[in-house]
């Protein structure tokens, strides 16, 4: 992706998009990083109703916008609007990331696929792909990426099993994987020989009722994540981890996917670090 010419621009600024957006942690992980490299920059967050989405992205330019992210309900309609989709938003179906060319126009990309990935690879060393199937919870847009993630980090088997499974199995044939569809009852069954099991539904959630899932039959290396960061430690993840399994929060995948956004449009690769991961987590 194309870097802003911070020389000739000035300050740089980007933001996120959302509608609502008031509950995005974003402004404080960009900000956050702002500080920290001490480079002249904002990141602002900017409610936008569905119905105005082509014109707040269009005006983007000419405010001098170096990118922007965009969160609940613009994922899905931006491919529409932008310039040009890079592969991943295309496999992803999504768009989160944006950055406007020197000239211009808006080249969109999604990096969900990259933050889910690259935390789980940090934060669970021992994980290896290969170690068995993968049992993704949930076919909604986060599952979208996800499965992309896996599909490409090389996992022999993608198991989704959803509350509705024609979801599961719409999700599957969208995304044109050789995925296994497994019935939301069969979930504790299908976690014997798994290597990894990811929540991408919302159960766990504060105000959520808790994701209920007997792990028995889970092989003790296999590394169990969820993609829930409120509250960090979810009731999967306890269970999980009162069994010795290794395991991940969700808060990593959040900072990580900010990763390239930042870099494309301050031009400094940003670390995430426990000192960023407090400053997210207090900003609440
Ligand atoms: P996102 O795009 O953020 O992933 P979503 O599209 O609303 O959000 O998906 C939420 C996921 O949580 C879905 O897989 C949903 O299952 P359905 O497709 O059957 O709706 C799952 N989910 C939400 N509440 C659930 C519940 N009470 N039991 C089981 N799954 C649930």
């Amino acid at each position: 992706m194309t870097g802003p010419d911070r020389g000739a621009r000035g300050l740089i600024k980007a933001g996120v998009m959302g509608w609502p957006v008031d509950h995005s942690r974003s402004p404080s992980l960009h900000g956050f990083w702002l500080k920290t490299y001490g480079i002249d920059g904002t990141y602002d967050r900017l409610p936008v109703r569905p119905e105005g989405l082509a014109a707040a992205l269009r005006s983007l330019a000419e405010q001098g916008y170096a990118g922007f992210n965009l969160t609940v309900p613009h994922k899905e309609a931006a491919m529409m609007i932008v310039d040009e989709l890079s592969p991943e938003a295309r496999r992803i179906g999504a768009v989160n990331t944006i950055f406007v060319t020197p000239e211009g126009r808006l080249k969109a990309t999604n990096t969900d696929a990259y933050g889910f990935i690259t935390n789980l690879k940090i934060s669970a060393p021992r994980f290896k792909p290969k170690l068995g199937p993968a049992i993704v919870l949930g076919a909604g847009g986060a599952a979208r990426a996800i499965c992309v993630a896996l599909e490409d980090a090389g996992v022999p088997e993608i198991c989704i099993i959803n509350r509705t499974k024609e979801r599961a199995e719409l999700l599957a044939r969208d995304l044109g994987i050789s995925a296994v569809v497994a019935p939301w009852t069969d979930r504790a069954l299908r976690l014997k020989d798994a290597g990894l099991l990811v929540n991408t539904t919302s159960l766990g959630m504060k105000g959520q009722a808790p994701l209920e899932i007997d792990l028995h039959h889970l092989p003790p290396e296999a590394t169990v994540t969820d993609i829930v960061y409120a509250p960090l430690e979810t009731p999967l993840l306890a269970a999980a981890r009162v069994r010795g399994n290794p395991v991940v929060d969700g808060l990593g995948m959040l900072l990580y996917q900010a990763q390239p956004g930042f870099e494309g449009w301050f031009g400094k690769r940003p670390e995430v670090t426990p000192a960023l991961r407090d400053h997210v987590l207090a900003a609440g």
